[in-house]
């Protein structure tokens, strides 16, 4: 008990005063910020990942993520405070590692744990005494005690005596100009008592405060709800979206006017779907948990089969817009205004542009897009590279339509109403900016 209580107050003693080193394992959106945020607390910092052009441009100062400046990059590296490298040696010489890897799902939509068993094999091999293993990925409630604990204490190191466990989910939102990690509030679950003093001691350092629960599966569902709600708000408007449609209603003005209740309502906008490696995925993985508590959770299925559909919805609206013009989509020239799945974001992933592009593709649509942050995009199926395409004049003036997918603040869009035939507006950018023309249609 007492080497217990000397492990746990050195290890909060060394974070306290900045002499913990921090690893990352895996320098995605997510853990790129996190090794930044700490390597801005005062730490010396390594990410480790196993993208080698990754590393390298860590190393060289050159920011991948849009929310991260290169130049912050550059003063942490050649000051000696963040790192990077493909080796997982550094684990060894860590005092609190954070895992940051991706939690996809497979084909079939279950949780794939590929990446983060691997990772925690990884940090299994490299555990030693007076170490902090924070779990940052979102998962399934029980990941942490029954997927890292094992992992972890395979080789006799107890959990709360020798090494110290606890799960705590980033919260970040890519592109908000007013939330970052840096004035958020960490949720944390410690697997023991220890756990929780050393973890508090850690995220208090680089975060705006600590919200501590008494479980890492208490922290795991709270990140899943707070996705799950977004996941199905959106699918609320967005099935509102598809009645106004038949209604022939402004869906917009109806929001608007909701809006205008101060209580009891949160406002969520309708779009062509939902994208990103969150709200599109993480739903899934509460639903997969819950069956193991025969609990089909109807609320994820409901979301997922909504705003899943969003994409079709759109591609048939724009059908039924060019037929008014006696223009069939087999052959129509169609520009896809905007590919990341939001706004001022450069992240293509599960956005609903690939499945929109797909479908107008299939239908034998001539598709080209615009995206001033994506310049190349590769689809799946049909197996396609697509450059982003330049606006010019003459250009929009060929088309038969335009569609706005992504409403990027960088797009002139009154430039490009004023030279398109038709335009199907999904995000409603239009009307915010005071567009208005008989041409211009929204979702
Ligand atoms: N992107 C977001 O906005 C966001 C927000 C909150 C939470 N999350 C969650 O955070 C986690 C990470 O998401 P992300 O968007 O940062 O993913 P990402 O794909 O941007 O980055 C993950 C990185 O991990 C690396 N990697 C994978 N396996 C590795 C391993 N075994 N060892 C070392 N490196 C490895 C990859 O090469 C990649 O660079 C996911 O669970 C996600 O759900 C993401």
């Amino acid at each position: 008990m007492a080497l217990t209580t000397n492990l746990s107050a050195q290890l909060a003693s060394r974070i306290e005063s900045r002499v913990a080193h921090v690893a990352v394992v895996g320098a995605g959106y997510v853990g790129l910020g996190a090794a930044v945020q700490s390597a801005r607390a005062g730490f010396s910092v390594t990410a480790i990942d196993l993208n080698p052009e990754r590393v390298a441009k860590i190393e060289a100062g050159e920011s991948y993520i849009g929310d991260i400046a290169s130049l912050e990059l550059q003063q942490l590296v050649s000051a000696g405070r963040l790192r990077a490298t493909t080796d997982y040696a550094p684990l060894r010489e860590a005092d609190v590692v954070l895992i940051c890897v991706p939690t996809p799902l497979t084909r079939n939509r279950v949780p794939d744990l590929t990446w983060l068993r691997s990772a925690i094999a990884q940090v299994a091999q490299h555990l030693h005494p007076g170490q902090l293993v924070a779990l940052e990925s979102t998962t399934y409630p029980g990941t942490t005690e029954e997927e890292v604990l094992p992992a972890l204490s395979a080789r006799g190191l107890k959990v709360g005596e020798d090494f110290f466990l606890v799960f705590s989910p980033e919260r970040i939102d890519p592109g908000n100009g007013t939330f970052h990690a840096g004035n958020l509030v960490r949720v944390l679950g410690p697997v023991t008592e220890a756990c929780r003093e050393v973890g508090t001691a850690f995220y208090a350092a680089i975060s705006a405060g600590v919200k501590v629960v008494s479980s890492p599966r208490t922290a795991e569902l709270a990140k899943l709800f707070e996705n799950l709600y977004r996941a199905v708000n959106i699918a609320l408007v967005n099935e509102i979206a598809i009645l106004c449609d038949r209604m022939h209603m402004d869906v917009w003005e109806v929001i608007d006017a909701s809006a205008s209740k101060p209580f009891g309502i949160q406002v969520f906008w309708p779009g062509p779907g939902v994208g990103g490696h969150c709200i599109p995925l993480d739903p899934a993985y509460l639903k997969w948990k819950a069956m193991e508590y025969d609990l089909p959770l109807r609320f994820v299925s409901l979301a997922e089969e909504i705003n899943g559909y969003m994409p079709d919805f759109v591609v048939q609206k724009l059908t039924r817009l060019l037929n008014t013009r006696h223009l069939p989509l087999r052959g129509a020239r169609v520009l896809v205004v905007g590919v990341a799945y939001k706004r001022d974001v450069a992240d293509v992933r599960e956005a609903p542009a690939l499945r929109i592009i797909r479908l107008l593709l299939e239908a034998g649509a001539h598709v080209t897009y615009h995206d001033p942050l994506v310049p190349i995009l590769s689809l799946d199926e049909p197996p396609t590279v697509m450059e982003s395409a330049p606006l010019a004049t003459e250009r929009l003036q060929a088309l038969d339509a335009a569609l706005v997918v992504t409403d990027h603040t960088a797009v002139d869009y009154a430039w490009i109403v004023q030279h398109v035939p038709l335009l199907l507006d999904t995000r409603a950018v239009t009307a915010r900016q005071g567009i208005c023309a008989p041409h211009v249609y929204r979702l």
